[in-house]
C-alpha cells in the first residue's frame, strides 16, 4: 500500500515536471497530492503548484480546471497588432504566479463550483482593468482583457511625500500603474515589493517587464486585505469573511460586489448602476460564460454589484 502510493506520487511529480517543461499544455488529470495529518487536519503537498503542506492543496489545483485553451478564449485578442502589450501575458505566466498563492486560498478554496468562480472574478477584475475594448471593438468590448500591462500616458510619477519614511520615492523612478491589477503610488510598489520580496520601490519598471511578477502582484493585492480589521478581496468573495452588523447595514454582502468595495471603494460602489461598475460586472460575467460556468452563478444584484454599498474607507471622510 505505503510503496504504490509512494510510486503513485513519484509519477505525479515526474507528470508534473513534463508539463512545466511543455509549458502546460496538456490536461494533468487528478494529480495525486502528498498527504499527512497534523492534530486532525489533512494537510497536503502538490508539488510545484501547491507546495508547503496546506489543507488547501488536497483539493483540486488551478490547471485541473484552468487550461492555456481557456486563458487565449478568455483574453484572445491580447497579442492583436493594435493591443498595447503584445506578447507579453501569458498562461505560464499567471499559473507561475498563482502558484505562489494557492496554499494560501487562492483558487483552492470551496469546491470546484467556487474555485472556478473565483477565478472568474479575479481575472474579471483583471480584464477590466487592462481592456482597451471599446463599443465596435472586434468580438466585442469585452474581448480586450491584457490589452495593456502599463499605464500609457500618465499625467505624474504619484510619488507621494507623506510615505518618504516607510517608502522613500527613488530618484527617477515612476510610480504609475503597472500590472494585471495596476498598482500605483509608491507605497503600493513598497507594499507589493515587500510582500513579494522584490525590490519594487527601486525597480518598480520590473511589473511591467516581467509578467509572472505582475501577476503575482495582483494576486497578492486580491489576497491581501487593505486594512488589517477588513477582508481581503478573496475573503469577501469566497465567504470565509463573515460581515459584522455593520456590514450588513452598509449592504455589504460576502460576493463579487464586496470585492469590487474592498479594491476601489467609492470610485465604483454606493453610486448606484455606473459604467464603472458595471464594466467590471460585466467581465466577470463574461468570464464565468466563457469558462462554463454559466452567469447566472453570479448571484442577484445585491450581491453581484455594489451599487448600494457603503464604502469600507469612503473618500469623503478619509481626506484630511
Ligand atoms: C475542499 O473541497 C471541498 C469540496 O470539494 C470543500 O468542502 C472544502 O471546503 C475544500 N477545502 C478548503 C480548505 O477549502
Ligand atoms: C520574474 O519574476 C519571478 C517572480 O518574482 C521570478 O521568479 C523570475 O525570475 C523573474 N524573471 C525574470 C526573467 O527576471
Ligand atoms: C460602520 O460603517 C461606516 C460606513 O462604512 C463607517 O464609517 C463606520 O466607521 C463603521 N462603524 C464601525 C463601528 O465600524
Amino acid at each position: 500500500m505505503k510503496s504504490s502510493s509512494l510510486a503513485a506520487a513519484a509519477v505525479a511529480v515526474a507528470l508534473l515536471l513534463s508539463v512545466c517543461v511543455n509549458g502546460f499544455d496538456d490536461q494533468v488529470s487528478a494529480t495525486k497530492p502528498l498527504v499527512k495529518t497534523v492534530k486532525g487536519k489533512k494537510l497536503c503537498d502538490k508539488g510545484w503548484e501547491c507546495k508547503g503542506w496546506s489543507q488547501y492543496c488536497c483539493n483540486l489545483t488551478i490547471t485541473d480546471f484552468f487550461q492555456t485553451y481557456q486563458f487565449e478564449e478568455l483574453f484572445s485578442n491580447r497579442n492583436a497588432p493594435v493591443a498595447h502589450a503584445v506578447g507579453f501575458w501569458d498562461f505560464q505566466s499567471f499559473i507561475l504566479a498563482a502558484a505562489l498563492f494557492e496554499p494560501l486560498g487562492f483558487g483552492t478554496t470551496g469546491g470546484k463550483l467556487m474555485q472556478m468562480k473565483e477565478l472568474a472574478a479575479f481575472l474579471g477584475h483583471v480584464g477590466s482593468k487592462t481592456s482597451c475594448g471599446y463599443g465596435v471593438a472586434t468580438g466585442g468590448p469585452l474581448a480586450w482583457g491584457l490589452c495593456y500591462n502599463r499605464e500609457m500616458s500618465p499625467m505624474q510619477s504619484y510619488c507621494d511625500d507623506f510615505y518618504k519614511y516607510t517608502y522613500p520615492c527613488s530618484p527617477g523612478a515612476e510610480y504609475y500603474g503597472r500590472g494585471a491589477l495596476p498598482i500605483y503610488w509608491n507605497y503600493n510598489y513598497g507594499a507589493a515589493g515587500e510582500a513579494l520580496k522584490v525590490d519594487l520601490l527601486n525597480h518598480p519598471e520590473y511589473i511591467e517587464q516581467n509578467a509572472t511578477l505582475a501577476f503575482q502582484a495582483a494576486i497578492w493585492r486580491w489576497m491581501t486585505p487593505i486594512k488589517k480589521s477588513q477582508p481581503s478581496a478573496h475573503e469577501a468573495f469566497v465567504g470565509t469573511w463573515k460581515p459584522t452588523k455593520n456590514d450588513t447595514l452598509s449592504k455589504r454582502f460576502p460576493g463579487f460586489g464586496t470585492t469590487m468595495n474592498v479594491l476601489y471603494g467609492d470610485q465604483v460602489c454606493g453610486q448606484g448602476d455606473i459604467d464603472a461598475m458595471n464594466n467590471i460586472v460585466s467581465h466577470y460575467q463574461y468570464y464565468l460564460d466563457l469558462m462554463g460556468v454559466g452567469r447566472e452563478e453570479a448571484g442577484p444584484h445585491e450581491v453581484l454589484t455594489c451599487a448600494e454599498q457603503l464604502a469600507f474607507n469612503p473618500t469623503t471622510q478619509a481626506s484630511s
